[in-house]
């Protein structure tokens, strides 16, 4: 359907004294991307990481960086993201009024460009934008915060979302709350990509995220059917 589970763990739950060390871990662990929550304490109520640390971790793997942006607005800060080493730049769909121009401008720095809908945004606010799309990201808590519980009504949105994709080769993400036992349904859904922060880095050793990714990974495939 939409090629290979990709786990994302969040280093929002990572512990910030050893980042490096930390992606280094979730590489090791068996991890598809890194998940990099950049929060501004305006479009959201927390504040987080900024591009030097995006720069700083980016010589410790060599996977994709999928960096969400909960800052608004996002577009002046978008250039510093990609020259920090972001490889997927995503920003929200509640951020700004020009979302078109936004996604112009992470194509246009030769970045893969995704848009984040928060719990409340219908899909049909990215209708238009859909083929300037990589990657469509459905917040299943409200972003801010790591350490949140599912929200159920977004499995119903990603089957919209899904059905709204069609046949173009757009990433469906979902982040917030994903464990072993809801990365079924998101999958089911029609979520390729899973983000997880705390039920990833529960454990704080190599060996627990690998088993942590494991367990999120195999929910996944057996809800597609796939041989785990
Ligand atoms: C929330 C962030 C998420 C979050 C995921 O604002 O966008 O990526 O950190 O963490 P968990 O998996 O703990 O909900
Ligand atoms: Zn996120």
């Amino acid at each position: 359907m939409s090629g290979d589970i990709i786990i994302a763990p969040s280093i929002l739950s990572a512990d910030f004294a050893r980042l490096g060390e930390e992606v280094r871990a979730i590489d090791q662990a068996g991890c598809d991307w890194v998940h990099v929550d950049v929060m501004d304490g305006h479009f959201v109520p927390n504040i987080s990481i900024g591009p030097a640390v995006v720069k700083a971790i980016r010589p410790h793997t060599k996977k994709v960086f999928d960096v969400h942006l909960m800052i608004a607005p996002a577009d002046p800060y978008i250039e510093a993201f990609a020259q920090a080493g972001s490889d997927i730049i995503t920003v929200h769909a509640e951020a700004g009024p020009h979302l078109d121009r936004s996604l112009q401008l992470i194509r246009g720095l030769g970045k893969k460009a995704g848009v984040s809908l928060t719990p409340q945004t219908p899909e049909s606010a990215i209708e238009y934008v859909l083929d300037r799309l990589d990657l469509i990201l459905v917040m299943s808590v409200n972003p801010g915060f790591g350490g949140q519980a599912f929200i159920p009504a977004m499995l119903e949105k990603i089957r919209r979302v899904r059905a709204m994709i069609g046949a173009r080769p757009i990433h469906l993400e979902v982040d917030g709350g994903v464990t072993p036992d809801n990365a079924g349904a998101c999958a089911a859904a029609g979520a390729n990509a899973l983000v997880a922060g705390s039920a990833v880095f529960k454990g704080g050793t190599v060996e627990t995220y690998k088993t942590n990714i494991s367990a999120i990974r195999n929910a996944a495939a057996m809800a597609r059917g796939e041989a785990i």
